[in-house]
């Protein structure tokens, strides 16, 4: 199998997304994860893994955001949906659209540092892969409640024009992603 993998703009790129997030989290699964009736933020840039027929095998998000962290303005990365279509999970799919999200960031050059939310089950992946625990506090938007804090899935954070702080208050300023 050949594949093809793209940096595109996130509104242009979610009708291609669409069907690998309608697969993996139905409303009925989203429902049962922890992260259930939390809004979160559209992508600004996605990786999309394609097969040679163009179906997407593996889509992660990128987000651009000016945050507080302690108070301090600065620019930072998220990534978020990360997805492979489940028969071809197993083979790096993710871990190369994680690197490909990460080259994206560190070419930008003013990217201090990128964060994620995830399960604890999920974890193990993004800290074998350079991300490390944020043992702070984050806030963000969310509809109808403006600021609260954000606790349903924890952060990670990733080194890149800066080492991330591991604590503190991060504040999104928006939705998470
Ligand atoms: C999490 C998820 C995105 C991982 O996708 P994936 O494409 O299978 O990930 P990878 O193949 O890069 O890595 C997964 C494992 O496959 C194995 N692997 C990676 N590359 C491999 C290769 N070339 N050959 C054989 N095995 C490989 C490794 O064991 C790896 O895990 P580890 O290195 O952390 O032990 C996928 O399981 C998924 O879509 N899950 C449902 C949605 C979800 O939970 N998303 C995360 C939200 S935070």
């Amino acid at each position: 199998m050949s594949i093809e993998i793209e940096v595109l703009n996130g509104d242009a790129s979610w009708e291609l997304a669409h069907p690998l997030f309608k697969a993996i989290w139905p409303p009925e699964v989203v429902a049962q994860l922890p992260w259930a009736g939390i809004t979160f933020a559209h992508a600004d840039l996605r990786v999309l893994v394609q097969d040679d027929t163009g179906d997407v095998l593996c889509h992660v998000g990128l987000y651009r955001r000016m945050i507080t962290w302690n108070g301090q303005k600065m620019h930072i990365g998220g990534i978020g949906g990360m997805l492979t279509r489940a028969d071809v999970r197993n083979r790096g799919l993710a871990t190369m659209a994680l690197n490909a999200a990460i080259q994206t960031f560190q070419a930008e050059g003013t990217v201090n540092f990128a964060t994620l939310f995830c399960a604890p089950d999920r974890a193990p992946f993004y800290m074998a892969r350079g991300f490390k625990p944020f043992d702070g506090t984050v806030y963000v938007e969310q509809p109808n409640q403006g600021r609260v804090r954000f606790a349903a899935i924890a952060p990670y954070v990733h080194d890149l024009k800066r080492t991330a702080p591991t604590l503190g208050t991060i504040d999104l300023g928006g939705l998470p992603w």
